[in-house]
């Protein structure tokens, strides 16, 4: 078992000590060094020396969006700003962005979880990265470019978009390593194809996919096309940005979670209890090193399950099915977009994308799911629309319009999929 830090190899109870020391600090400098946090700590009657084991963490108050959106742009800083090295931001559908801070400590930690990722995904010194996230305010960029310049490999810092010059970078310098969205990570091997070549003669042979949820179908797709492995990494910005968790290519059984530095915990998203592992609900998260922007108890509205470490003291999540805000309520029916999209990749003649509209034109919401025929496919668009009606309501309950249009005219995402577009009059 290869490691690319040596905490990857402790035992469990080493690995608990590290937590409980991390955390204590962590805690003390958020209460000390920021404001809000003090109020937040106050109002629920903790101190941080009321922390006296990793279970206590659950007296503590959660934090949320809406918290560090209240205290835009810098109101959970904990270092004065002649210490802050970076700030990033993640766009929200609505409204301001979230603003989060940096230290130069805090860049190193995130270019370590990220050398730390990208080898667990097979990665090593002397290979090339080929970096598709968006460069920018967007963490994916810049996270994955320090982290793969971290781990010894060259970096093309192509960023998300001009897919055409995407394909002909490929070809053209050979990289072992593409990141870049699931998405994006399709649109390119569309554009391969578009030009005539064979994706699967490409030189990619690992790629680091994430920022959005997808499904194992789609990483079939994925790897089939590029002949490569395509593992799942995860991280949001308010906590360091991609990085936080990371799928192993050899036990490929979930994200093992970068626990020495992300404190996770599994809540009910209604009731906020703690649940036990293996059971779903939302991942919430604490900071234990981070100085700029420390996170304690931050819902991160994911949906996932914790579970045991393979071989390896620090625990996995399995795959975000869907975030806790995104599913959608159709006529009583909890619907996540990764359920349609699980069954469009069933549908051998449909392309793997989909655009779901939710709309109420009468009193009753409706979806209608957009879908496009894959290139070369022989059926009708009649008969792949009823195949795919069909399939939503016998395995998620719900009944779709269903709208089936000709290859390539969906547009494509070059960062982050818009899977949902909600059009019910605001209330
Ligand atoms: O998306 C950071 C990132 C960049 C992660 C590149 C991975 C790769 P934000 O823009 O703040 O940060 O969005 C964070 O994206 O709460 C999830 O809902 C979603 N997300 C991120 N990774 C995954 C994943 C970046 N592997 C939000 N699977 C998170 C499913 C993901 N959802």
């Amino acid at each position: 078992m290869a490691t690319y830090d040596d905490i990857e190899a402790v035992s469990l109870a080493e690995l608990r000590a590290v937590q409980r020391e991390r955390l204590k600090w962590s805690l003390a400098h958020a209460y000390n060094g920021n404001p809000a946090y003090c109020a937040l700590f106050d109002a629920a009657g903790v101190k941080p020396d009321d922390c006296k084991s990793l279970d206590d963490l659950a007296r503590f108050p959660f934090t949320s969006k809406s918290n560090l959106r209240d205290a835009y742009p810098f109101g959970f800083f904990a270092v004065p700003m002649n210490q802050v090295a970076r700030l990033h931001a993640s766009s929200g559908t609505t409204g301001k962005p979230t603003v989060v801070a940096y230290t130069k400590k805090d860049i190193a930690t995130w270019a370590q979880v990220m050398a730390r990722s990208i080898h667990a995904a097979g990665g090593r010194p002397g290979m090339k990265v080929h970096v598709a996230y968006g460069y920018g305010l967007f963490t994916g960029g810049l996270g994955a470019h320090y982290g793969a310049e971290l781990l010894g490999c060259a970096v093309i810092p192509m960023s998300g978009g001009q897919t055409e010059k995407q394909v002909q970078l490929i070809t053209d310098f050979q990289p072992e390593v593409i990141m870049a969205t699931p998405s994006y990570t399709l649109a390119i091997l569309d554009e391969f194809r578009r030009q005539g070549l064979d994706p699967k003669a490409s030189s990619l042979k690992i790629g680091l996919m994430g920022a959005e949820p997808w499904t194992e179908k789609m990483r079939a797709e994925i790897e089939a096309g590029f002949a490569m492995q395509a593992l799942d990494i995860y991280g949001l910005s308010e906590v360091i940005g991609p990085g936080v968790a990371q799928e192993y290519a050899d036990t490929r059984d979930g994200l093992t979670i970068w626990e020495d530095h992300f404190y996770p915990e599994v809540v009910d998203p209604t009731s906020g209890e703690v649940l036990p592992e293996g059971q779903e609900g939302e991942l919430v998260l604490t900071s234990l090193t981070k100085e700029a922007m420390p996170v304690i108890r931050y819902r991160t509205r994911d949906l996932v399950k914790l579970l045991p470490g393979t071989g390896r003291a620090m625990r996995r999540m399995t795959r975000v099915t869907g975030r806790s805000d995104d599913m959608l309520l159709i006529r009583g029916v909890n619907v996540f977009p990764s359920q349609v999209e699980e069954q469009v990749l069933r549908c051998a003649d449909l392309a793997p994308l989909y655009l779901i509209e939710v709309g109420r034109p009468a009193r009753l919401d409706e979806i209608c799911v957009r879908v496009e025929l894959r290139p070369g496919s022989a059926a009708t668009r009649e008969a792949v629309a009823q195949e795919l009606h069909g399939r939503i309501k016998d395995n998620i309950g719900v009944t779709a319009k269903v709208e089936v249009s000709p290859p390539n005219s969906l547009e494509r995402s070059q960062g982050k999929a818009k899977r949902v577009i909600d059009l019910r009059p605001k209330t």
